[in-house]
């Protein structure tokens, strides 16, 4: 099989991807400490045309050398906002009607494939720091939690993984698949 080369791609321009529709999702990092990760999310979020990330805490911000080692560019790409606290981030959100949705392993969690997204909602999918995870006073105002199934010696994924793992369900569920 021959690679496609990079012009057959057929990628949007930065102006033709401002304009398109996107995922229905804002990612939130709550406190996350790798700028490499930050900008890997990025770039996620950008193969993914999700609408916004929202980085909170520690969490840098660009424009910074070391994201865009792994943004790539996507900084350009995705709208961002940042607040100190992740309180007020998950306040701000719930008000303008996103359902606040923590990825994290928790009791009471519901796995991902077991979690039904409905095409009416917009969801916030808020990750957590490396170490620490999604912080608990943020874990108090959740409509809920979910939880990607592992199967090996790890007791987590990279966040990064995570969040390739759930906005691609996420697509299928909300627009390719989506009832
Ligand atoms: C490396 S993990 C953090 C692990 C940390 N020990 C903890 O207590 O949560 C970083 C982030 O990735 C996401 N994550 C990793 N594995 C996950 C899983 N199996 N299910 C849901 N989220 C996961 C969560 O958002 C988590 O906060």
């Amino acid at each position: 099989m021959r690679k496609l080369k990079l012009d057959e791609l057929n990628r949007a321009s930065l102006s033709e991807f401002k304009e398109q529709d996107k995922l229905p999702i804002v990612v939130v990092l709550d406190n996350v400490r790798s700028m490499h990760n930050v900008g890997s999310i990025f770039r996620t979020c950008d193969g993914f045309a999700v609408e916004q990330v929202c980085l909170c805490g520690i969490t840098s911000q660009p424009p910074h050398r070391e994201i865009e080692k792994t943004a790539l560019g996507a900084t350009q790409s995705i709208n961002w906002t940042y607040y100190a606290d992740p309180i007020q981030a998950v306040e701000q959100l719930r008000n303008e009607g996103y359902t606040i949705i923590a990825i994290e392993q928790a009791e009471n969690s519901v796995m991902l494939n077991d979690f039904e997204a409905q095409k009416d909602k917009k969801y916030a999918l808020i990750f957590g720091n490396e170490v620490n995870g999604v912080s608990d006073e943020v874990m108090q105002m959740i409509d809920a939690c979910i939880e990607i199934p592992q199967f090996g010696t790890k007791h987590s994924f990279n966040i990064v993984v995570s969040a390739g793992i759930v906005l691609w369900d996420f697509l299928g569920k909300l627009i390719v698949n989506g009832s």
